[in-house]
């Protein structure tokens, strides 16, 4: 074997090895997202969960029967449902909320972002608009029964991933890759 490959393949194998021991204890938990299939900005959302290291399984049947079923109320929908841990995770909710909220284990239903506000995973563009995640105590909560989780603002303080001291922030993250 030519022995530039030859390196190439034993640096490859060695970093593969590394990579399998700093796996984070969250890397396999699995998310079943509900979505439809031409949903371009969904599609987003489950590379930036992937991205987190989520194992992410989807289902494009769209999302109006499974957030009926979970009691996940129509007022905190947005354009797909998941489910993770036996929580709901409504629309663009980011990664390291997420992580947070499966970390704390709290007694709810789970975690929403109402409609699809532009700036949130999966909605970048050119416009950032404020928006809140909101925690959804139980089945059957309307957007006015929900609190607000984390709040992101570009306009006063940068999100809370972004401010968190360095063990903060690199324990509410997944990454596979770096
Ligand atoms: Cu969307
Ligand atoms: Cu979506």
């Amino acid at each position: 074997m030519n022995e530039q490959i030859h390196n190439f393949l034993a640096g490859f194998t060695l970093t593969a090895i590394i990579s399998v021991f700093a796996l984070p204890a969250f890397a396999t938990t699995t998310v079943e997202v509900y979505k439809s299939p031409t949903c371009g900005c969904c599609s987003k959302w489950v590379d930036h969960m992937r991205d987190h290291g989520f194992t992410v399984v989807t289902k494009d049947v769209g999302n109006q029967k499974i957030r009926q079923q979970v009691g996940m109320s129509e007022s905190l929908g947005s354009c797909h449902t998941a489910l993770v841990n036996g929580y709901v995770i409504e629309g663009h909710v980011p990664a390291p909320d997420i992580i947070r909220f499966l970390k704390e284990k709290p007694d709810a239903l789970g975690l929403a972002v109402p409609d699809m506000p532009h700036g949130s995973p999966g909605m970048e563009g050119r416009r950032v608009d404020p928006y809140s995640v909101l925690k959804v105590n139980a089945a059957g909560d309307t957007r006015r029964d929900a609190e607000i989780y984390q709040r992101y603002d570009p306009h006063t303080k940068a999100p809370a991933a972004a401010t968190a001291t360095q063990s903060e922030a690199s324990s509410s993250i997944m990454r596979l890759k770096n």
